[in-house]
């Protein structure tokens, strides 16, 4: 067994870092505070292969493993929860997805832009009835021969406006339950296709969030992805790899959270000495360092697993259960040990804790990875 990191993936880590503290960090609190996209970051984070990672480099991608994406997601989560969601779902729902279970035509049309950032892709499978339920798929696409026949409304898009390729997730045969689900490729400006006002968010909300409206959008057979009733095992298989991506996020928040409690507590004096040299402080960042550790060996064995081509479904939901956790408890530990200041903007804390929120929710919330790992480890 090695702990150690290559000098690549160190690289692909500094990098990361490097990017997220010139280009995320000055205007990260405004752009929180307008709820406004990150445009330009992202196109820089594209051009760097940040929204590639994993794809293949001929289709435009940066060629690299599962843990190099996680040590990204980590440092741009330290910084931007919001350009890191975007990193999110492009890398692994949209372009993962896509690399791996797309056709040869559909893998040459969309990666290359979307590896890239030219394009920004989303998955679509929430509803208004279909959230932890994802079976429950009550948008259509009905078999018209030639083409698939969209009807139905999607909800909490991420990416829902900036993104040009959609990949929909819709029931073709009631009868097959589950079975006759298709994922399908929608394009920006197909007609009948409508994007819904942006959501006013509690958290990472400089990333844009939408419902979808799809009234008789005819999008051709050849967009479907895979055998016919594939789509509902396209979205699990897809969503195991993306939860490692949210449970990277979360260590990043958790982590960025912790670093900046552990700077204050050295500088900031209360009853004549360092706050950190008071055991009251100590002690939470030290259960702050250990909870942060342990996330991410959890990560990076997610990572590992789904790099060494083992089952990772089990070590994905472990790993964003409990990093969603940790992102919680120590983004609000952050903003203790900050006093009055962790309760302002400028201090970067409440932003986090705010942020922390949703990787308890989406790509399934903290109870469906204990539906995921109670059901793996009783069939064992
Ligand atoms: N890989 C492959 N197949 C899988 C699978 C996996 N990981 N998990 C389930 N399946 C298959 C099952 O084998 C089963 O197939 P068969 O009938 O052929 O055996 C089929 O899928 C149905 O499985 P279940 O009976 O287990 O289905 P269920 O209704 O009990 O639900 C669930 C399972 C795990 C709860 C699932 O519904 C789920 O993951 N729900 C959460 C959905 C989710 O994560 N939503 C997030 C939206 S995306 C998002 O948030 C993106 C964003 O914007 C950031």
């Amino acid at each position: 067994m090695n702990f150690n990191l290559s000098e690549e993936h160190l690289m692909i880590q500094q990098a990361a870092r490097d990017f997220a503290q010139a280009e995320l960090l000055p205007g990260v609190i405004e752009r929180d505070e307008k709820q406004q996209f990150p445009t330009e970051q992202i196109r820089k984070m594209g051009e760097l292969g940040f929204l590639g990672m994993m794809v293949d480099p001929k289709y435009g991608g940066s060629g690299l493993d599962t843990i190099s994406y996680v040590l990204a997601m980590e440092e741009i989560s330290k910084i931007d929860a919001s350009a890191s969601v975007v990193m999110s779902v492009n890398n692994s729902l949209v372009c993962w997805g896509l690399q791996t279970f797309g056709s040869e035509e559909q893998k040459q049309k969309y990666l290359p832009k979307l590896a890239t950032g030219q394009e920004i892709g989303a998955f679509c499978l929430s509803e208004p009835e279909a959230g932890s339920d994802a079976t429950s798929q009550r948008t259509t696409a009905i078999d018209m021969g030639d083409h698939y026949l969209l009807n139905g409304t999607k909800n909490w898009i991420t990416n829902g406006s900036t993104a040009s390729v959609y990949i929909v997730i819709a029931q073709t045969d009631v009868d097959k339950k589950h079975k006759g689900i298709n994922a399908i490729i929608v394009e920006k400006g197909m007609p009948g296709f409508e994007i819904g006002p942006k959501e006013q968010k509690l958290g990472i909300r400089g990333s844009d969030t939408h419902s979808l409206m799809f009234t008789d959008v005819k999008v051709p057979k050849e967009n479907r992805i895979g055998e016919d009733g594939f789509g509902f095992t396209f979205a699990m298989k897809t969503l195991a790899g993306g939860r490692i991506g949210i449970a990277s996020q979360a260590l990043g928040i958790a982590s960025g959270a912790y670093e900046l409690a552990l700077k204050y507590s050295k500088e900031r004096k209360a009853f004549g000495k360092e706050i950190s040299s008071h055991q009251a402080i100590a002690f939470k960042l030290a259960d702050m360092a250990v909870e942060i550790e342990a996330a991410r060996h959890l990560c990076m064995k997610a990572a590992w697993d789904k790099d060494q081509h083992k089952n990772y479904d089990l070590s994905g939901a472990m790993a964003k259960l409990y990093a969603s956790q940790v992102a919680m408890d120590t983004t609000i530990e952050a903003v203790q040990i900050h006093g009055g200041n962790g309760y302002v903007k400028e201090y970067h804390v409440e932003r986090l804790m705010r942020d922390a929120k949703i990787t308890q929710i989406y790509e399934g919330t903290s109870e469906i990875q204990k539906i995921v790992i109670s059901r793996s480890i009783l069939s064992k």
